[in-house]
């Protein structure tokens, strides 16, 4: 299983009377692309930090298969549940490909050679050919970079994918074969795929639309 719930969530920033987050409750079903679009400042990168464990609501609560993260470790939520693609990749630029990949696998326990042999599965899956795979990311394209970024995801074994804004530094051809992976992930391995965008072309290929106005979300 991979969904996420909202439940009537609210965030408020310390010293800040506005709800930047504004009773939002969702769910988020698995083998499905969720596109959440919106204006700039209308709170979908906070709606996004609390599902991916980084701030707690100030009211409400976010599930995870049907548990609590209020009452979850959120170190451990964010290493083994969530997973996050950013629009700057955030690839570490002194590991090569296979080191960004084998990461999060060892941070989980995994050996280092089984770690190896996954990675390689996992860059395959996203078109990375055996070549590039000792290069660091600053020789790769940014469709590259974000590529491994997704192989990434996949090797610390989240079942949630939050993205921001994962396609906007890249060409329309590259930024397709994004949304190609992750619908991929979502429609043939049951990944639960939530997307911010401001990209229209993006939106329309999701499953589900929601928009963010003003802290509140509402579905298209
Ligand atoms: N660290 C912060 N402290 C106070 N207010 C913030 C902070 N970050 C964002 N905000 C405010 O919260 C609202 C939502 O911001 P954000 O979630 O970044 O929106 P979006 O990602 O849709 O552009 C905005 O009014 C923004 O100014
Ligand atoms: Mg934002």
């Amino acid at each position: 299983m991979s969904e996420l719930v909202l439940e009537n969530v609210s965030y408020a920033y310390k010293g800040s009377d506005r709800k930047a987050v504004n009773n939002v409750s969702v769910h988020f079903e698995e083998s499905k692309v969720n596109a959440v679009i919106g204006p700039s400042g209308s709170g979908k990168t906070t709606l996004l930090s609390i599902m991916a464990g980084l701030d707690s609501p100030t009211e409400g609560d976010a599930l995870i298969d049907g548990e609590r993260l209020s009452g979850m470790d959120l170190d451990q939520y964010r290493r083994e549940k969530v997973s996050m693609i950013f629009q700057a990749f955030h690839l570490f630029p002194l590991l090569t490909v296979i080191e960004n990949v084998c990461f999060p696998m060892e941070l989980n326990g995994v050996e280092k050679e089984a770690a190896i042999e996954r990675a390689k599965i996992y860059l395959q899956s996203v078109g990375i050919t055996e070549e590039k795979h000792k290069r660091y990311p600053g020789n790769l394209s940014g469709g590259e970079q974000q590529r491994v970024a997704i192989a990434r995801t996949l090797a610390s074994g989240a079942r949630v994918i939050l993205a921001d804004e994962p396609t906007s530094n890249l060409d329309k051809a590259n930024g397709q074969n994004i949304v190609d992976i992750l619908k991929s992930l979502a429609h043939d391995q049951g990944y639960c795929v939530i997307i911010v965008t401001h990209d229209p072309a993006v939106a329309e290929q999701a499953d589900h639309v929601w928009k963010m106005d003003d802290g509140v979300l509402r579905a298209e």
